[in-house]
């Protein structure tokens, strides 16, 4: 344990999307340093196994994020228990690659519901439950900072979150509660293993980004608690990428350099 392991205790933290990756990670990291932990998801049997392997601390709820509904059922029971939500990590997501002359206007739909909508509901919800400040961490997604071929209904909806975030953040400052977001770059989970970016050709995208790996979902969970925490308590309305460096440009070719160098 850090020594942040006690500053954690006495918060209440919701992660959507709990069940995957970096949420999965996320609920871990603030479990482990002695928070309350909510896990929303779809996926019941592996929030469920999840929420019992943390301990007593921490609770599944079914929590579907394009529901209204949900969201209601899920911050009235927090309170019922008797818990007061500092923290929301919006993580529930998921991506069709495909391009655009082959996306239905219901798969464009089906994007924004999830990613975005879904977000928006969150944020909301979260709000009215947030009595005493609070903050909210979005994932977003590198893919709605660089447009990405073949990522045109997921691009859209990230660079959406990216700027419902800072319309949060304006909106919701004064009432102590801060709300920042994370653009992940090429994170291994199961997003990353689906059969259509399977398909890629990984090595040469992984030799294109500049730390020549992908980043793993520990990494993007401390950078969230990071947000979620007072260790940013001056900071909202922004967005963090994590990407291994592919953002901050582009690596002159190795060909070239040899070349030059002659
Ligand atoms: N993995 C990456 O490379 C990467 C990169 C950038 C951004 N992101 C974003 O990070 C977030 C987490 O992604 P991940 O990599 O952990 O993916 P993941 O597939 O491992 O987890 C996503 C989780 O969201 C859940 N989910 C799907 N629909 C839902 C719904 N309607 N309501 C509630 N939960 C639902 C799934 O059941 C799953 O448990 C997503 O928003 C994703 O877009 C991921």
């Amino acid at each position: 344990m850090d020594d942040m392991a006690t500053s954690l205790r006495g918060l209440t933290v919701l992660v959507t999307g709990a069940s995957g990756g970096i949420g999965g990670a996320s609920a871990e990291l603030f479990a482990a340093q002695g928070a309350t932990v909510y896990l929303g998801d779809v996926d019941d049997a592996a929030g469920q196994a999840r929420a019992h392997a943390l301990g007593p601390a921490a609770h599944y709820l079914h929590l579907d994020v394009t529901s209204e509904e949900n969201w209601a059922a899920a911050t009235s029971a927090i309170a019922a228990n008797g818990h007061a939500l500092g923290v929301l990590v919006n993580s529930a997501g998921a991506a069709i690659k495909a391009p655009l002359q082959q996306t239905s206007p219901d798969g464009f739909r089906k994007m924004l519901d999830l990613n975005l909508i879904g977000t928006f509901l969150g944020i909301k919800a979260a709000a009215e439950a947030m009595v005493d400040g609070g903050s909210i961490v979005n994932l977003a997604s590198l893919r709605g900072v660089l447009a990405t071929a073949e990522l045109g209904a997921y691009g859209a909806a990230k660079s959406g979150v990216r700027v419902l975030t800072r319309v949060a953040a304006l909106e919701l400052a004064d009432r102590g509660i801060r709300v920042n977001a994370v653009c992940p770059g090429s994170i291994e989970t199961e997003i990353t293993s689906v059969p259509d970016f399977a398909a890629d050709d990984t090595t040469a995208y992984v030799r294109s980004i500049p730390m020549q790996r992908r980043g793993s979902s520990e990494e993007v969970a401390k950078t969230i608690r990071f947000l979620a925490t007072d260790d940013s308590a001056y900071i909202t309305g922004t967005d963090l990428i994590i990407d291994g460096g592919q953002a901050a440009g582009v690596r002159t070719p190795k060909i070239f350099t040899e070349s030059v160098s002659k």
